[in-house]
């Protein structure tokens, strides 16, 4: 439940005409008719902006996320220079992993790094249980956001078991998670334990973010392609489970996405997802097929498509537009983060594209 700036009680559950919960974006997870088709990039706020690189030029990556002042430019930043249907909560994806006692820290250029691996049972006791008051920072941005954004609605987010976990046992980025996954063949009962804590965490810090406003959730499975679809059931999805289906009677839609998931989809969606996330791989056609009828798309254009000419963004623009009726609701996005090197004036570009394309055939009826 959220207070806007008139003071009305706006509910994720109530429609009324105007509000976050009646927005392109919002209705288009639900799969109910849209005036256009809404679009939103991951890794919007930050990357490419300099408005973006000159907050962030005297302030470290974590601290930037633990200041409500901050957070709360940055996120808007995309919302006021593109036009995007949504903003997305400026954060990290191990920022409630950092408040629920880990030492680590984000190193430019490289990512996260943690200073002591989880690897024993007793590492696995150092993830404390979170609550509110350990990422205060993360409700009073979420507070301050419902407001300046009025219609606009705002996802919050969190990483999912698996890819938290990839970070917390390899000490930091891997390309082949092989240290994750000699600890889930090798010790299954420790990996586990490893991912219910974890759960745990995530649900925790999904719930500040909806209860103090949010008006949707995406679940970032980002390295979940790693493993085939057997491994998946077995050893992340029952976890990814617990998150997404915590959060039915919350009332906001849920968004499942990872990266090189062809294999994953069905799967993915049936964690308890409103929204399946596909990269670049998969076009929305064909992941429809997979996942059911019963769920909406996101995502496909490939970031890399955004450094070519013009005419090459438009044709592909189109070609998913296309391919995304094929689906009971679209939401439009990249299949991963925007690069830093995109020029931002693009994604403004195809965000005007977007809107008009589809609401030119919405007139068409
Ligand atoms: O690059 C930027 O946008 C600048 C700020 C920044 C973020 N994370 C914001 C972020 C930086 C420097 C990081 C560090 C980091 N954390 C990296 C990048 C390393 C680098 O130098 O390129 C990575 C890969 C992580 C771990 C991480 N964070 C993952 C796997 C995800 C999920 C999304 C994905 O890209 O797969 C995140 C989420 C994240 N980091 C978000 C933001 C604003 C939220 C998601 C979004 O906006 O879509």
């Amino acid at each position: 439940m959220t207070t806007d700036t008139t003071g009305t009680v706006a509910r994720d559950g109530d429609s009324r005409p105007g509000g976050p919960a009646d927005s392109p974006f919002i209705r288009a997870c639900r799969r109910r008719p849209v005036p256009h088709t809404p679009v939103w990039f991951m890794r919007q706020a930050g990357r490419s902006l300099p408005e973006y690189r000159e907050i962030r030029a005297s302030v470290p990556m974590l601290e930037s996320c633990r200041r409500p002042e901050l957070v709360t430019e940055i996120t808007l930043q995309p919302v006021r220079r593109h036009g995007v249907d949504a903003a997305i909560l400026f954060s990290d994806i191990v920022v409630p992993v950092a408040a629920a006692g880990i030492d680590l820290d984000i190193v430019p250029g490289t990512g996260p790094v943690v200073a002591e691996p989880i690897r024993t049972a007793a590492d696995v006791e150092r993830i404390r249980r979170i609550t509110r008051d350990d990422v205060s920072y993360v409700d009073e941005a979420v507070r301050q956001l419902v407001v300046e954004l009025g219609d606009t609605p705002l996802i919050g987010f969190a990483g999912a078991p698996f890819t938290l976990a990839s970070y917390l046992v390899e000490g930091g980025p891997s390309r082949t998670h092989a240290k994750t996954k000699a600890l889930m063949y090798g010790d299954p009962e420790l990996w586990h334990a490893l991912c219910a804590r974890l759960a745990e965490v995530t649900l925790a810090f999904l719930r500040v973010q909806i209860e103090a406003g949010v008006s949707a959730v995406q679940l970032f499975d980002s390295w979940a392609g790693a493993l085939s679809e057997a491994d998946y059931r077995r050893f992340v999805l029952p976890h990814s489970t617990t998150v997404l289906s915590g959060l039915v009677n919350s009332e906001v839609p849920r968004i499942h996405f990872g990266v090189g998931t062809a294999e994953l989809l069905g799967a993915m969606g049936e964690a308890g997802a409103d929204v399946v996330g596909v990269d670049w791989r998969t076009p929305l056609d064909v992941a429809t097929g997979r996942i059911g009828a019963d769920k909406a798309v996101q995502g496909n254009l490939d970031p890399c498509v955004l450094l070519a000419p013009w005419p090459v963004v438009e044709a592909e623009v189109r070609r998913i537009l296309e391919q995304g009726r094929a689906a009971p609701g679209h939401v439009f996005n990249l299949g991963h983060g925007v690069l830093p090197e995109t020029d931002p004036e693009v994604l403004t570009r195809v965000v005007a594209l977007v809107h008009e394309l589809s609401s030119r055939r919405a007139d068409q009826g």
